[in-house]
């Protein structure tokens, strides 16, 4: 049996109806917890946790409105809320910002930046009540450095890492800890396009150290390490997960494309 470090846990989750969001939610419930799911969709997400510990609620995470409706019926239905995990967003377009829908650029900052402020605001008086609570949302590498083309995903995310010191600052004395989670790129249904064009997806590949993308579940157990007690003297960290991504420089790669001795010429004395 898996380490139980959510027993008598709240968990609530947002996006939680697939790809990291649903993965995690299975981590959480193998250790213990009881989860209150939300997203824009349920997708069946019950028929594959079934009712007994899980509940799912509708809830668009760019409404404030939802986000108050869903934190405030999650703590009417178990009386608690322990961990908050703002997983849900979206990808948006990938264009210039000459060429980026001005729309779509204000839905994507708010879906996946002001989401958490909406959900936090109602989801901190109830964990200041309890005297504890962790709050974990998912950012992105995409948020710790430019990537072309995601300008209003970069520019959520990059808010979202700073959105979580912030929190972490205000709310330390609370007992409440704010972390983020960082991927690089995770093999989930919105990565789906880089992976059927053959050419970005083999550019993807040779960028990433590790030569793969992650599967959800490794990011997913970092989520429940910053949500959990091991974490107990971490906040305001932007943990990454990204196969050593951000530990390259973007420069070439001498050992494969330089030959040994002209790599390593003879020492001169
Ligand atoms: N897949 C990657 O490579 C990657 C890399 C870095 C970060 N991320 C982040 O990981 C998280 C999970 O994404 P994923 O890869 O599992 O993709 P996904 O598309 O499988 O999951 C995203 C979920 O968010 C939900 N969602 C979208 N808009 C919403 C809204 N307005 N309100 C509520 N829910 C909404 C979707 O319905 C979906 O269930 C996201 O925050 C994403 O930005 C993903």
């Amino acid at each position: 049996m898996s380490r139980q470090r959510f027993e008598n846990q709240v968990v609530f989750v947002t996006g939680g109806s697939s790809g990291l969001g649903a993965e995690t939610c299975e981590l959480f419930l193998q250790e213990g917890a009881t989860l209150f799911v939300t997203d824009i969709a349920e997708r069946d997400i019950l028929k594959r946790f079934g009712s007994e510990k899980t509940f799912f609620q509708q809830c668009d995470v760019s409404k404030p409105e939802d986000c108050e409706k869903a934190i405030t019926a999650c703590i009417e239905r178990f009386g608690r809320l322990d961990v908050l995990f703002h997983n849900g967003a979206r990808l948006g377009g990938i264009s210039t910002v000459v060429d980026h829908d001005v729309t779509l650029f204000q839905e994507v900052i708010n879906t996946n930046l002001c989401g958490l402020f909406y959900l936090a605001r109602v989801a901190i008086p109830q964990m200041r009540k309890q005297g504890k609570g962790a709050i974990v949302s998912t950012a992105s590498t995409a948020g710790l450095a430019g990537d072309f083309g995601l300008c209003s995903y970069s520019a959520a995310k990059a808010g979202l890492v700073n959105l979580t010191r912030t929190m972490a600052l205000d709310h330390a004395q609370e007992g409440i800890r704010v972390n983020c989670v960082c991927p690089g790129y995770m093999i989930t249904p919105m990565t789906v396009p880089f992976k059927e064009n053959k050419k970005v997806y083999e550019v993807l590949l040779e960028s990433i150290p590790m030569h793969r993308g992650a599967d959800p579940k490794e990011v997913g157990r970092a989520v429940l390490f910053l949500a959990s007690d091991d974490a107990s003297y971490i906040t305001g960290q932007a943990l990454v997960a990204d196969g050593g991504w951000l530990a390259h420089s973007g420069g070439p790669n001498f050992i494969k494309h330089m030959a040994p001795q002209v790599r390593n010429p003879p020492l001169s004395n």
